[in-house]
């Protein structure tokens, strides 16, 4: 059902973005992957998914830059020839309680995390609205369903995204476009090292595995008939 699509994942260079880069070019698509800064990292993946006989190219955008983000999009579409499917996913966080956070630290969070995917949204959208046609997959987190202590700036770009979802798939779902969100809890990356104590709590026992994330991501690419949806993969949290 994949096979021959393109897909745009951001932040594909390592963690969750990278294993769903992997599943998706497993599943037969060509995949433009973006990252922020870490070449090596986006080349090893690259290298990876052409042995999967896709296309496969790693674009360096800071996605909070909506002029770097229309550039790159412009620059994929001409290597590809098209896009079918986004799956924003490119995130940071800065944690701190509130009664410490600095305002660049909201703002930071705020910027790369909620308006990074506006940003490809907007960007690709049109494309997808010509093409009567496309899935857009945004990685929100438990924390934006649920808050989180010392995540406010986190929480709030992540519950942000939850309403840019569904907002986007009431606007969208008359040209067959369909947009959810995926809320993860404790995934094993480089975002959670050092927070194997806080794991403890899952009723299943253990962290999640970034390709558990990917098969979801992979499976909300092939449905038709979910839109506007947020799907919890926690454990049991
Ligand atoms: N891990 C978890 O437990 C968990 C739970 C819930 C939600 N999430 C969400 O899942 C997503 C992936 O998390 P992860 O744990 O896989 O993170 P990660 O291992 O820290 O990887 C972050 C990825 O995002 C890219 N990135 C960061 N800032 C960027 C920017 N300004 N522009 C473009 N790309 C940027 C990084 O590129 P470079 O390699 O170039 O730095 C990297 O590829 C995030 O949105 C995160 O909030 C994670």
């Amino acid at each position: 059902m994949l096979k021959g699509k393109t897909v745009i994942v951001t932040g594909g260079s390592r963690g969750i973005g990278r294993a769903v880069c992997e599943a998706f070019a497993e599943a037969g698509a060509n995949v433009a992957l973006i990252y922020a800064g870490n070449e090596d990292a986006a080349n090893a993946v690259v290298n990876t998914l052409r042995e999967e006989g896709v296309r496969a190219s790693a674009y360096r955008c800071p996605v909070q830059d909506y002029s770097a983000v229309d550039g790159t999009v412009t620059k994929i579409i001409e290597d590809f020839g098209g896009v079918d499917i986004l799956v924003n996913n490119a995130g940071i966080n800065r944690d701190k309680l509130l009664i410490s956070m600095k305002e660049q630290d909201f703002d930071d969070v705020i910027a790369v995390d909620l308006k990074g995917a506006y940003n490809l949204m907007r960007r690709v959208s049109p494309v997808l609205v010509r093409k009567r046609s496309g899935k857009i997959i945004n990685i929100s987190s438990i924390a934006g369903l649920d808050g989180n202590a010392g995540q406010t700036n986190y929480s709030a770009a992540k519950a942000g995204l939850i309403g840019l979802t569904k907002s986007a798939a009431k606007e969208l779902a008359s040209r067959n476009i369909c947009v959810n969100a995926i809320a993860p809890g404790f995934i094993e990356t480089d975002m959670t090292v050092g927070l194997e104590e806080a794991a403890k709590a899952v009723p299943l026992g253990r962290m999640g595995r970034p390709e558990e994330v990917a098969a979801l991501a992979v499976f909300l690419a092939g449905a038709d008939y979910i839109t506007g949806e947020v799907i919890r993969i926690d454990g049991g949290l």
